[in-house]
């Protein structure tokens, strides 16, 4: 199975839960992860999957805004937080709205604080609804990962992206190659 890993990262948990999905993946898999900074280097619609995920603010996806909010918080002496190289280089927002009509299956998950969702909000649901605008088909439920108040992966969050990935190959691994972009 060949899977694109696309992350959004401000402080670098989101990137490691992506590289947990990707080690869940598997060794049969040909994985490649890519900042969403670099995103527009590849096809998403060549991949057999497409795996999307990124920090939830303000209760979806980050804005311009936000992600300037978390470049503050980060610049504030003893914040203990450092930005990512790329985390000023877009959003998922605007790279998912630049995709068009596409088509293939795909997964959406986020990061998010360790509270209940409703009060959280879930990136991932914003990130699933514009894949399947886009026209891909969503093979597994949005999932959450979790960090705590001071932005550090709650403990087992990466054996459970890892493992999340596994399933993710096994569900995709039996199903139909991608049909490639459709016209609109
Ligand atoms: C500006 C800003 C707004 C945030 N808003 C939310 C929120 O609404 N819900 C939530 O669960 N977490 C919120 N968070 C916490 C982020 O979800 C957390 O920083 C992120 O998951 C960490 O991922 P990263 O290290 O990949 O950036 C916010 C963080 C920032 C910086």
């Amino acid at each position: 199975m060949r899977a694109l890993i696309v992350y959004e990262s401000m402080y670098g948990n989101t990137r490691k839960i992506a590289e947990a999905v990707a080690r869940g993946l598997g060794d049969g898999s040909e994985v490649q992860v890519v900042p969403v900074g670099d995103a527009a280097e590849v096809d998403p619609s060549d991949w057999d999957l497409l795996i999307v995920g990124g920090p939830t603010h303000a209760h979806g996806m980050t804005r311009g805004t936000s992600r300037d909010a978390a470049a503050e918080a980060a610049a504030k002496p003893g914040s203990g937080l450092t930005m990512e190289p790329a985390a000023d280089a877009g959003g998922l927002r605007e790279w998912l709205d630049s995709l068009g009509r596409r088509a293939g299956n795909a997964a959406a998950f986020d990061t998010r604080i360790d509270a209940a969702a409703f009060l959280t909000g879930r990136a991932s649901k914003g990130i699933g609804r514009k894949l399947e605008h886009s026209g891909f088909t969503l093979v597994a439920e949005p999932e959450s990962f979790l960090v705590t108040s001071h932005n550090e992966l709650v403990a087992d969050e990466e054996e459970r992206a890892r493992a999340w990935g596994g399933r993710l190959a096994s569900g995709v691994g039996g199903r139909p190659a991608s049909p490639g972009p459709v016209a609109d």
